[in-house]
């Protein structure tokens, strides 16, 4: 049976879930503020399904089958019949506790599987704020979600078994994702690795020691990684790695995950990364 699966919030994260599970078969309703919002997140998704058309990874009949499963609304009403629905806005806990007191209320009646894309804010804090915490998970995707195969699986120590079945079974067996599970700490697995790595390389760059475009070749050329961790903290977005090491350092107080003054001020001025049009690189 197609799982009817509500999305709240079209940027780069929440768009690219609505698009992996509508390319799963799932039936999906993607919440943005306004039309205008919308029709971004439209744009952003027939962006992604022409190019995977291009790429030789889906028949122009699935990128329209797809297409046609994507509803984009602007109230949480439409999230009553949903049996999952996944949260992906910016990294602002005020409104995300905020978005799972709606959606709790929403979809009390239904017991609908309740999660955060979050990247690193504890998952109890969302939970704690709806009346049936023990139906709240953290499912966390990595960019871009139609190509990287893997989802994080975030219990609180509220969250049910059968929340957590329910979650490994829609990421594994519906959207055929990798699964691992972290403990509800800031930053999980793959951020609690990654975030310190790509905060070394800002310092790096601030303090002279190396050029930007230095240290990528270094990491893509001697490492073997797809793309260097300036280019990586690009494709991110600037403020939300500064948020995400900011919720680490508020957790764990440690300094190497104290976001350098450089990506401070880089945020401050708007340079935000791809999606700006400017970051480390121009784009
Ligand atoms: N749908 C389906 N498949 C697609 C696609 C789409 N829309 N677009 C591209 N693909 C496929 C291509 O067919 C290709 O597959 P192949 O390997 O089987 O041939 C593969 O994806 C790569 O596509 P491209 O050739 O177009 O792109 P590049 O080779 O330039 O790779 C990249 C781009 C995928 C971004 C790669 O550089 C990469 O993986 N970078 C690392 C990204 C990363 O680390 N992301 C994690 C960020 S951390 C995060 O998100 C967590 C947060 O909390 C901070």
């Amino acid at each position: 049976m197609a799982e009817a699966v509500g999305v709240v919030g079209g940027g780069i994260m929440g768009s690219g879930i609505a698009e992996v599970a509508a390319r799963n078969g799932c039936d999906v309703v993607i919440r943005e503020v306004d039309a205008t919002a919308c029709d971004a997140s439209r744009h952003r998704i027939e962006r992604s399904l022409d190019k995977a058309v291009r790429v030789g990874k889906l028949t122009e009949a699935e990128r329209d089958d797809a297409a046609g499963r994507l509803r984009y609304v602007t109230g949480f009403e439409e999230f009553a019949d949903r049996d999952l629905v996944i949260e992906a806005v910016v990294e602002d806990e005020a409104l995300k506790a905020e978005i799972f007191r709606t959606v709790g209320k929403v979809t009390a009646a239904r017991g609908t599987l309740l999660a955060s894309n979050t990247s690193s804010i504890p998952i109890m804090r969302l939970a704690a704020v709806t009346e049936d915490p023990e139906r709240v998970i953290g499912m966390h995707f990595f960019n871009p979600v139609p190509v990287l195969p893997l989802v994080e699986l975030i219990p609180s120590l509220l969250t049910s078994a059968e929340t957590m079945e329910r979650a490994r079974a829609f990421a594994a067996d519906r959207l055929g994702k990798h699964t691992v599970v972290g403990k509800d700490r800031a930053g999980f697995v793959v951020n609690a690795l990654l975030i310190p790595y790509l905060l070394a390389a800002i310092r790096m760059v601030e303090t002279g020691f190396a050029t930007v475009e230095d240290v990528d070749v270094a990491m893509v050329s001697g490492c073997a990684h797809p793309m260097g961790p300036l280019a990586l903290a690009d494709l991110i977005g600037l403020d939300t790695t500064a948020a995400v090491a900011n919720s680490m350092y508020a957790e764990f107080k440690e300094p190497l995950y104290a976001p350098p003054p450089l990506l401070l001020r880089m945020v401050e001025g708007g340079r935000l990364g791809r999606k700006s049009g400017q970051g480390f690189y121009p784009y």
